[in-house]
């Protein structure tokens, strides 16, 4: 029997304007701390230099970065503890000192997401409640002003972030300091890979995950949102940011250019498209002992992107009510 409602929002217009977020007045801040060195010194020489032998036929279908020697590029930081798919495919866009710098603007996030940043954000951040004191964890840190401004909407609650990347973890908390002030002492932040938290079972109320799932390998998504749903109390919520489902009618799906250019940068993007984004965390949700009961989504950029928030309940109680009614 189905117990959930899912309900499909159609684009909200308020959520482009200005509404309650201060982002434009963290960005402008965030600007002048991001040129800061961050703390995690990587060196600037070899990451620079290019790789010692051209690719091989096995190694085509990595990043261009990718040389075939044991010193590539991504290598150092895989070696520091970073996954590989990420020191493979993204060293160049998360990793480095100087491309948290380049990217972590907000000009140059929102080109990226084709004008829809603020938007994004925005739509995410009103399934925030300002009044809410529960336990928040938000799985990786994000480019541009979502961290603090999900801080500043809810200063009630318990905000913890992960990152596996230390320079990530630092630029977020270097955005945080400058917008919340001593406010920002109260976010936890922890060096952790998302596929193995370190957090006990049922441990938080909400769970946020805002353009990761995307990233990362099918299996290695499994396991995140495996673990995603453990640390999740059985009546918690996971707020999801994500590209949807890809269709046949957004003119940004149909155009093979713009498609396959999209996959090329992003390459697990295209399987991760082609799921049921509410069936998996249906699914992973009833691993873990939960039903969802409730599915919000709200389309953004007619639905090439989109926030997904679902709403939880013990498994067994949702059975129990069933078998009464
Ligand atoms: C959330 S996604 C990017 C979101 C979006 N493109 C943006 O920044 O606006 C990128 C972050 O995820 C982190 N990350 C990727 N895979 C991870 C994993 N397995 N565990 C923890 N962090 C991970 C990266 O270090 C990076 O900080």
């Amino acid at each position: 029997m189905q117990t959930s409602t899912q309900k499909v929002h159609p684009e909200d217009p308020s959520v482009g304007s200005s509404a309650d977020v201060s982002a434009t007045g963290v960005e402008t801040l965030q600007l002048r701390e991001a040129a800061q060195p961050s703390a995690q010194v990587i060196e600037l020489e070899p990451l620079l230099a290019p790789a010692a032998k051209p690719h091989t036929a096995a190694s085509t279908a990595a990043s261009p970065a990718e040389g075939s020697a044991d010193n590539a590029t991504w290598r150092k930081f895989h070696k520091q503890g970073i996954p590989e798919y990420l020191a493979r495919r993204y060293w160049w866009a998360y990793l480095w000192n100087v491309s948290v710098w380049f990217f972590d603007h907000a000009f140059i996030i929102n080109t990226i997401l084709f004008g829809n940043y603020f938007k994004l954000m925005r739509a995410a951040l009103t399934r925030l409640d300002p009044e809410f004191d529960g336990r928040v964890l938000q799985i990786t840190c994000v480019y541009g002003a979502f961290t603090p401004s999900m801080a500043e909407k809810m200063p009630k609650c318990e905000l913890h972030l992960l990152d596996v990347a230390d320079v990530q973890i630092q630029s977020t908390l270097r955005k945080l300091r400058v917008a919340k002030g001593a406010a920002a002492a109260g976010v936890n932040p922890a060096r952790m890979n998302a596929e193995t938290l370190a957090y006990a079972d049922n441990s938080f109320d909400k769970v946020v995950i805002f353009f990761l799932l995307h990233e990362l390998p099918h299996d290695a998504r499994a396991r995140a949102l495996d673990e995603a749903m453990r640390v999740l109390r059985p009546n918690g919520k996971l707020l999801i940011a994500e590209y949807g489902e890809l269709g046949t009618t957004h003119v940004m799906h149909r155009i093979k250019f713009l498609r396959n250019t999209l996959e090329a940068m992003e390459p697990f993007l295209g399987r991760f498209r082609k799921e049921n984004l509410v069936e998996k965390i249906r699914d992973t949700a009833s691993r873990a002992g939960m039903a969802v009961t409730d599915v919000f989504q709200l389309p953004v950029f007619g639905g090439f992107y989109r926030v997904v928030d679902f709403a939880m309940k013990p498994a067994a109680d949702v059975q129990s009510r069933a078998g009464k009614s």
